[in-house]
């Protein structure tokens, strides 16, 4: 359903004035030159991918629970003994800069506000010290493995060092997928946004211009990437490793054997390879997989609190978000943030309500409609 966006920022209005997910990002997108607004919402190929990890959630129906006296709710829960306020992370993202001049500081701040964690991209503008500096959110860092191993060990030794809880190591992407529109619009970082994380971890920039910083860093990437390098990860860090990327049972029972502590159920928001099952979809298809041996976290496509639901109902401990929350940045900085986040906790405690939940634990796949069962 198309419904009518307030026209934002004339006078007097300001991002209280949004009231969802696509508001934000219909004000974003208007807002944000081309290549930018390209770079943020595109995905891989034809983009079916992109569309069918927000479409399969609206497929999916419920039926709700009712007479459950849900007077009295708390949506806080934990992941990997991290307590939060709801279940909700915000995924990595590159060049948050490009959204707002206060990019992942101002993301940090907003996280931090509603006691819920981040993941800090590699491609951070904001190095992960400085962050770490100036909030005191709870944070895990996610990982590229380069071809240089010796800049891979020491981003993860620095984040070690800096207090990120956790290794969030990107799998899905040994490669840059193909993401037809920015071909055809292609980014161009404005001079002085730096990728300041890979810097102190020893790259030399020298004589790459901002311009080409993306192409080159995307030339970095380590394509011969296996299972060896995990044990090798944990020869170098004694922090927690999350998988993200994971998509196919026989992967994450590769995975448990590795002693894996979560895996992050994500087809890249639909960049890397189109036509990969939708995010939702593949929860639905792998978790009789896990066994309970590992904690799962989705991520692609939630624009709404019921879409947190219907995850927490398969089975997902939590899931992370991404583009919604650089539409928030783009909106209004931290100010922007907090809003996307207030606006996806409320509509999850009003979905959790109606479905007769006064707890995250209590969450099940009873209030799932399955056609086929
Ligand atoms: C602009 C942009 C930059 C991204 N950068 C990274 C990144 O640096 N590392 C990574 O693992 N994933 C990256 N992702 C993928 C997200 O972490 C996440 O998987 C995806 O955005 C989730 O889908 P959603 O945007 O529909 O919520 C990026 C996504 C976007 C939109």
């Amino acid at each position: 359903m198309q419904h009518e966006i307030p026209p934002l920022f004339i006078e007097g209005n300001s991002v209280e004035d949004i009231h969802d997910i696509k508001g934000f990002e219909h004000y974003a997108q208007n807002k944000l030159p081309m290549n930018i607004a390209t770079f943020f919402s595109g995905g891989a190929g034809d983009e079916i991918t992109l569309e069918e990890n927000v479409s399969a959630f609206d497929r999916l129906k419920l039926v709700p629970r009712v007479l459950k006296n849900v007077e009295k709710r708390s949506l806080s829960t934990t992941v990997l003994d991290q307590n939060i306020n709801f279940p909700l992370l915000i995924a990595p993202m590159a060049f948050q800069q490009l959204a707002h001049p206060e990019g992942e500081m101002a993301m940090a701040k907003a996280a931090h506000e509603h006691n819920i964690m981040i993941v800090l991209s590699t491609l951070s503008t904001f190095s992960f010290r400085e962050i770490r500096v100036n909030s005191n959110v709870s944070s895990w860092f996610q990982l590229y493995i380069y071809k240089d191993r010796e800049i891979t060990k020491n981003l993860v030794q620095l984040a070690e060092k800096a207090g990120y809880k956790g290794i969030v190591l990107t799998v899905d992407a040994p490669l840059y997928g193909k993401r037809v529109k920015e071909l055809y619009n292609p980014l161009t970082l404005p001079s002085g946004l730096e990728v300041k994380n890979l810097q102190d971890a020893g790259l030399d920039l020298k004589g790459i211009s901002t311009a080409k910083l993306p192409s080159y860093l995307a030339s970095l990437l380590d394509p011969s990437i296996s299972w060896n390098d995990i044990t090798w990860l944990r020869s170098v860090t004694s922090l927690p490793i999350i998988l993200k990327g994971v998509m196919n049972p026989k992967d994450i029972k590769i995975a448990i054997e590795h002693n894996i502590d979560a895996i992050i159920i994500s087809n890249h928001g639909g960049r890397q390879l189109d036509t990969s099952l939708s995010s939702i979809d593949t929860l639905k298809f792998i978790r009789d997989s896990v066994e309970g041996k590992l904690e799962i976290i989705l991520d692609g496509g939630i624009r709404k609190g019921i879409d947190i639901l219907k995850a927490l109902a398969l089975g997902a401990k939590a899931v992370m978000v991404g583009r919604p929350i650089l539409w928030g940045l783009a909106a209004g900085g931290e100010e922007g943030v907090k809003r996307v986040l207030t606006i996806l906790k409320s509509e999850l405690d009003l979905a959790m309500a109606l479905c007769g939940y006064t707890s995250i634990s209590q969450i099940n796949e009873e209030i799932l409609f399955f056609p086929n069962k």
